[in-house]
């Protein structure tokens, strides 16, 4: 079959590769009808993320056809349409019988690495490097799904493809990022980043009763679409994002923070900033931590922060002091997007949000390469690439 394939830093390939086989009786086999690029692909693209291997195929937010059923699978057939949670969880382990998934304690045969550096391994995820399970993604023909009864929900009804696609994972990540904001009626949320995740965590904060909604980033078209949805903008290379915020709040601060940007966070010239890239660069630093700094500074006193931007390693500068000082919380998580299907989905169903506003490219997988520089230099008014093998 043809897959995207991780060579290297800002090398993907559109290869020939092996066909996946049933290898568990609790796996399925799907044919993808769709696949997207995303924020966290570009991680792999720009070498945060360690422990990728030359060859490994790429792609978590994954839709299609089931064509081939393990003997122990009973919700799937053959010929079922389902998406696919970017989280593999195994239904019934102490985390998956809490809801949360992405921190089953039974998908990552690798947890032993996993657990060098994190102290327990989370859940395995689909095409996200071998410390968090090695598993093939689905930027691919065909992807070996395993716990096929757990994680893939049937879509039913004939909505298209890119309306119930981003259930595989950025809608549910943004929702969980507005859950985890602890939103109350009429409070400020202030979101870092205009991206995929960010334009749907706007949408997301509005469902949940925010006042009114700022957003922060520099690339227009992003920032467009964010007013779109009615948030206020502040671009960051034009505007000191502390002083505006407070301008805003009459110096109080957002009542609630959401880093939708993660550990590749670009600064405007801000002294951490320029240490940040400069250590990254030497591998002395694994994360880009300006945003989540910013986002302690600006929260009112006894705000709630919010993370759903990925980090990977250590933060150097991380102000501990004020966050304790100001009595902030901070709540994070890769998504338990297992959690989320069936109400998410049931939104999509009665028109109360159609997350396929932010695609703006439709590509072959051919095309993959080139739409992951396209992607992560915000060339072309890129903001989402769906593939379509
Ligand atoms: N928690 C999860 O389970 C989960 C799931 C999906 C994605 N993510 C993460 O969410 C993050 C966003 O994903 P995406 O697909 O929207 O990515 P993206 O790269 O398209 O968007 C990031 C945006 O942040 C902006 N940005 C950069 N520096 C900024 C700054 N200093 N202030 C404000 N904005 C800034 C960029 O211009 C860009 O528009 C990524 O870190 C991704 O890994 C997490
Ligand atoms: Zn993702
Ligand atoms: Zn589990």
């Amino acid at each position: 079959m043809r897959a995207i394939v991780w060579h290297g830093k800002e090398d993907v390939r559109c290869d020939t590769v092996p066909d996946p086989k049933i290898v568990e009786h609790t796996d399925a086999i799907i044919k993808i009808t769709s696949t997207a690029i995303c924020g966290s692909d570009l991680h792999l693209y720009d070498g945060y993320q360690p422990t990728m291997e030359d060859g490994d195929i790429l792609g978590h937010e994954n839709m299609g056809e089931v064509v081939e059923v393990g003997a122990g699978v009973s919700k799937l057939k053959v010929g079922d349409r389902v998406v696919v949670p970017f989280v593999i969880a195994c239904g019934h382990c102490w985390f998956c019988e809490h809801t949360y998934f992405s921190c089953c304690d039974n998908t990552n045969p690798n947890a032993k690495m996993a657990a060098k550096v994190m102290g327990q391994s989370p859940a395995g995820l689909f095409g996200f490097s071998h410390m968090l399970g090695g598993y093939a993604g689905g930027q691919a023909e065909y992807l070996r799904v395993p716990h096929a009864d757990v994680g893939p929900i049937k879509i039913e009804s004939d909505l298209p493809d890119e309306k119930v696609l981003f259930l595989s994972d950025i809608f549910p990540t943004a929702y969980m990022a507005a859950e985890n904001a602890e939103i109350e009626p009429g409070d400020t949320v202030a979101i870092w980043g205009c991206g995929p995740v960010a334009l749907l965590t706007i949408q997301c904060a509005w469902m949940l009763g925010a006042g009114r909604v700022i957003a922060i980033d520099h690339v227009p078209e992003r920032l467009q679409l964010a007013a779109q949805s009615k948030a206020e903008t502040i671009n960051f290379k034009e505007e000191d994002v502390y002083d505006r915020l407070m301008e805003m709040t009459q110096g109080r601060g957002p009542d609630r923070c959401i880093d939708a940007v993660g550990c590749e966070a670009h600064g405007s010239g801000s002294f951490d900033s320029v240490l940040d890239k400069a250590k990254a660069t030497v591998m002395l630093a694994t994360d880009r931590a300006h945003v989540i700094r910013q986002t302690i500074t600006c929260c009112r006193k006894q705000g709630t922060i919010s993370v759903p931007g990925v980090y990977v390693g250590m933060i150097d500068k991380f102000p501990f002091g004020p966050a304790m000082n100001k009595g902030l919380t901070i709540k994070m998580g890769q998504t338990h997007v297992q959690r989320y299907l069936q109400p998410l989905l049931e939104k999509i169903e009665k028109g109360e949000i159609d997350p396929s506003f932010i695609i703006t490219h439709r590509r072959t997988l051919e095309d993959g390469p080139e739409m992951y520089k396209t992607f992560r230099d915000k060339e072309d008014g890129c903001i989402k690439v769906v593939l379509k093998p």
